[in-house]
């Protein structure tokens, strides 16, 4: 699965990630968690190489890549799928033509497209939909043709950075059940950031909690409990551990 070794990125003399090492299991949900400017994007880019590590490893199935260029990288991202909280659709394709996107870089045949974008449209509950355009789309809408196309191509990998933070709780709960069903139906290894408590606590098994371009901790989900009120990744642990479900201030 990803495997991060001493990984260190740096902007400038500012170093956002400082010698994190993780271990992703094969079929979890795992949360990253932390206060803006934590790392946790950071971190999110680095196991697809949207950012290359400065010092450190990215390992994938047990191959080093970081060190892989253009189109090495572009193959091994096709089994690792994306989604963002602006969910990054090109507003002049229609909901079919947002999906195929995927399987044109792929460079799967136009006469086997069809299917499988309907396929994972179907998945996401938006087959009736393929002909719009995001224009005519709501928020949650819009996040999932996002995962159709982040699906399509049978990635082992789902690295979802905030998808839920731009929708409302209803919608969010909606898109949260989709990813859950990836996981279990599909197969798919999670890794979902967000800087809120309810959606890392109600999806993920294991949740790594960063600060200041650090692991805090990395916790075990165990269900129920009481909340307290501590400031900081203290916090985030203490309502990971305790089942608590308030944000801390
Ligand atoms: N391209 C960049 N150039 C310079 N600094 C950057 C760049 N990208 C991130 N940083 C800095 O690195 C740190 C970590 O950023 P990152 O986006 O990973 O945080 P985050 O935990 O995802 O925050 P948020 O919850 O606000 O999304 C921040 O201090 C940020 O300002
Ligand atoms: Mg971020």
């Amino acid at each position: 699965m990803i495997s991060l070794q001493n990984v260190t990125k740096r902007y400038g003399a500012f170093k956002a990630i400082q010698s994190i090492s993780l271990n992703i299991k094969p079929g979890e949900i795992h949360g990253i968690i932390g206060s803006s400017g934590a790392g946790k994007s950071t971190l999110l880019r680095m196991m697809n190489l949207l950012e290359k590590p400065d010092d450190g490893d990215v390992i994938i199935n047990n191959k080093k890549i970081n060190h892989l260029k253009g189109k090495e990288i572009r193959n091994i991202r096709q089994s690792l799928g994306m989604i963002f909280q602006g969910f990054h659709l090109v507003g002049n394709k229609t909901v079919f033509d947002n999906v195929a996107v995927s399987l044109e870089i792929a460079k799967i045949a136009k006469k086997n497209r069809t299917e499988r974008v309907m396929e994972s449209l179907r998945f996401v509950g938006l087959e009736a939909y393929k002909d719009k355009y995001p224009r005519q789309l709501s928020g949650g809408q819009k996040q999932r043709v996002a995962i159709a196309r982040a699906i399509v191509n049978n990635p082992s990998v789902l690295l979802c950075d905030e998808p839920t933070s731009s929708l409302d709780p209803t919608t969010t709960m909606e898109i949260l059940e989709v990813l859950k069903q990836i996981n279990q139906q599909l197969n798919v290894t999670i890794i979902i950031v967000s800087h809120e408590m309810e959606v890392i606590r109600s999806l993920s098994e294991r949740v790594t909690v960063m600060e200041d371009g650090q692991i805090y901790e990395v916790v075990e989900i165990e269900p129920t409990g009481v909340n307290k009120s501590k400031k900081g990744a203290a916090t985030f642990v203490e309502q990971l551990k305790s089942g608590g479900d308030s944000n801390p201030s």
